[in-house]
């Protein structure tokens, strides 16, 4: 029976002051309560921590009711060329492929100009939402007054980042009262430079929200009413469509060759590059998996780099729908004789602050990277993106995608199957020229350890 291994084990109990047990109390407790095989699960979640003390304490203090580590791979694209400059991009993914395809693409563009970016403008934005009953046009003519006030009361804020040529940029009073009775909103935009800014601006926003009470109670011809204000709310928006970035590469459509050992020449596959592009704009469902394949190479070098992978993601899904449609954020065009390949998207990241300097690793992709700025840092990304989806459309749109990847997997169904470096070789050698499956490899493998047909004996 399925369920057989879970009613062996008892019912866990509710836990009160698990936060308060040492980490070693954690992990007895969940081991306990969880695993048919407490010991065993025991020494494997110890064994993932970090032999020196001092290291593993960073990692436990960056979250809370850490028990363990859980790595990921960690792996490197090198001769990424944007604006002239060759990178090493870190990348930190589970996926078999990704690495390879955006190794692949940067090969690609290596020899046909490289990859071009450039910033389009770096404005991050918060909003105080609040609730208000009185007379608009008061609050409105004063405003000019609130905003002043706002300035002061944040300035011991702002005044790090105001020398560092960043800081509060613009105050806005909106009226959502159309869509929601008594809504309204302050709704400003910074500029944090190298930082990715949160704290910042959540500061600077609730800082704003006791500036608002306390002014409109200060206002004399105010009524009772219109003196109070209730702050529902005070966050930075993740939507930072004006954070914007534009990556891109281009070149005569005779110099992208020949694809599919010649079968494909140039035409073809710029026309059929440029249509797949057309339909990840018009079909929602291809727009996902498409915004998908970039996601994979964006998120990868913000993980990477200690960046907010989620902050990302959802701001680039929000921006790919900014017409009222799910859209592709990438778009081709084949005009003159020129093939051009470009993506536009937001990316709110730092180069300080945050776990960028605390996570070793992450300072480590920094140092590889050349310590860039916030911007030089958007750009990679975004070529990384770039290059991401290259390499997946043009797999797409020449021989399938599975040949690559079904290669890259057969390493992960290899050791899935335990096999052992003699028998990687031989399995590896059989499927260089055949279809990749799992039940194809296992088959395989079966008969290889049977030991049933002489030409599979290892050597
Ligand atoms: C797989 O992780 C990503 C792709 O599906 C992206 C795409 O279809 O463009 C290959």
């Amino acid at each position: 029976m399925i369920y057989s291994k879970y009613i062996k084990m008892k019912k866990p109990k509710i836990v009160s002051g698990f936060s308060k047990l040492t980490k070693r109390g954690k992990i007895r407790w969940l081991v306990e309560n969880f695993f048919t095989n407490p010991e065993e699960v025991a020494r494997e979640l110890k064994s993932f921590w970090y032999g020196d003390p001092q290291k593993q304490k960073i990692f436990d203090d960056f979250s809370e009711n850490t028990v363990s580590n859980f790595y990921l791979p960690y792996g490197v694209v090198p001769n990424l060329e944007i604006n002239g400059n060759l990178y090493c991009v870190p990348m930190v993914i589970e996926e078999s492929s990704v690495v390879a395809a955006a190794s692949a693409a940067a090969k690609f563009w290596l020899k046909r100009g490289g990859f071009k970016a450039e910033i389009i403008a770096t404005h991050k934005i918060g909003q105080v939402h609040f609730e208000w009953r009185g007379d608009y046009q008061k609050l409105y003519e004063r405003f000019e007054a609130l905003k002043e006030r706002i300035h002061t009361d944040t300035s011991h804020i702002t005044s790090n980042m105001r020398n560092r040529g960043g800081g509060i940029s613009t105050i806005e009073l909106v009226n959502m009262c159309h869509l929601e009775d008594n809504y309204y909103q302050l709704k400003m935009t910074f500029e944090t430079c190298d930082s990715m800014g949160a704290n910042f601006i959540n500061s600077c926003l609730e800082e704003a929200g006791r500036s608002l009470r306390a002014f409109v109670q200060e206002q004399d011809d105010f009524t009772t009413q219109e003196q109070e204000v209730t702050i529902i709310m005070a966050i930075l928006s993740n939507y930072t469509p004006e954070c914007l970035v534009r990556a891109w590469v281009e070149c005569p459509v005779e110099e992208l060759g020949t694809f599919d050992n010649g079968n494909i020449d140039a035409a073809t596959f710029a026309y059929k590059f440029e249509k797949a592009l057309k339909i990840a704009h018009i079909d929602v469902h291809r727009a996902t998996t498409h915004n998908k394949g970039i996601f994979n190479g964006i998120d990868a070098v913000a993980l990477a780099t200690g960046n907010d992978f989620r902050a990302i993601e959802s701001c680039g899904h929000t921006y790919a729908a900014r017409d009222g449609q799910y859209r592709s954020l990438s778009s081709a065009a084949v005009k003159d004789g020129v093939f051009k390949f470009w993506l536009d998207i937001p990316l709110a990241i730092g180069t300080v602050g945050g776990l960028t300097s605390l996570h070793p690793l992450a300072k480590r992709s920094l140092e590889m990277l050349g310590n860039p700025s916030a911007e030089e840092l958007m750009m990679v990304i975004a070529a990384t993106g770039l290059a991401q989806n290259f390499a997946a459309v043009r797999s797409l749109v020449t021989t399938g995608i599975q040949q690559g990847h079904m290669k890259m997997h057969l390493m992960n169904i290899l050791n899935h199957l335990e096999a052992t470096e003699k028998e990687a070789i031989v399995v590896l050698s059989h499927f260089k020229d055949k279809l990749v499956s799992f039940t194809a490899v296992r088959d395989f493998l079966d008969l290889l350890r049977a030991n049933k047909q002489p030409e599979l004996k290892l050597k």
